[in-house]
């Protein structure tokens, strides 16, 4: 069985009865987060791109408990420089790890983040396929729409799917349903809304839109799972 946990915003839990893979872990400062950076645990970490929402505590969480962080080039590259165990892939790149494969597939969107007042920019923002236990778990990452997703869908078999709604930076509630056509996948489960008052979304309006798609919606509160 793989279970999938809401952690809040864009952060997820996946693990199997043997491992447990954390995507983009933004506990502190986190609004919707349950959980304390310091007392989760993980065998390895992906963060989709650079902004400080989704790397969130990815440094201290990979330092505390050994967990290797997987990331494009350049975010590998500038964590593994503060000493942080890391793997670096870039996107269409797949590697099967210990705890499973991981892609980088595209997204469109920004991966900067700042330092000492300057911008360091950390290379091309990504989405993730996580294939784990079996199961094929899609984290969109920051995007907005695109006809390539429907490329996605083809190609990999998608047990869930982790979708932005909250527009402004991402999709909103109506991209992301058009989003699930393209990728076909068993259960959608909506992400990066209502965190702040500028990605206001109302999941219920996103589940209610999707009752004839074959995909199953589930909006996920903070700390709640899904079996797959
Ligand atoms: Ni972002
Ligand atoms: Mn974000």
């Amino acid at each position: 069985m793989v279970k999938v946990t809401f952690l809040g915003h864009a952060c997820f839990m996946v693990q199997t009865d043997s491992h447990k893979v954390l995507i983009d872990p933004f506990l502190t400062g986190n609004p919707q987060a349950t959980l304390k950076a310091e007392e989760v645990e993980a065998d390895a970490i992906l963060i989709t791109h650079g902004h400080d929402d989704h790397i969130g505590d990815a440094l201290a969480i990979s330092k505390r408990t050994g967990a290797m962080i997987v990331a494009n080039f350049e975010i590998s590259s500038y964590l593994g420089r503060k000493e942080a165990k890391t793997h670096p892939l870039h996107i269409g790149g797949s590697r099967e790890f210990d705890f499973g494969k991981v892609k980088l597939t595209p997204a469109f969107h920004g991966s900067s983040r700042i330092e000492d007042d300057a911008f360091v920019y950390l290379g091309m923002p990504a989405g993730v396929l996580l294939t784990m236990g079996g199961k094929t778990i899609y984290h969109a990452g920051d995007t907005g729409l695109f006809g390539d997703m429907k490329l996605l869908g083809e190609m990999n078999e998608i047990d869930v799917a982790l979708l932005p709604i909250g527009d402004n930076f991402t999709m909103g509630v109506a991209d992301a349903v058009k989003a699930v056509e393209f990728l076909n996948p068993k259960y959608v489960v909506p992400m990066h809304y209502n965190t702040w008052e500028i990605i206001n979304a109302n999941p219920q309006e996103f589940v209610d839109l999707l009752k004839e798609s074959p995909a199953q919606a589930v909006a996920l509160k903070p700390n709640e799972s899904l079996s797959l």
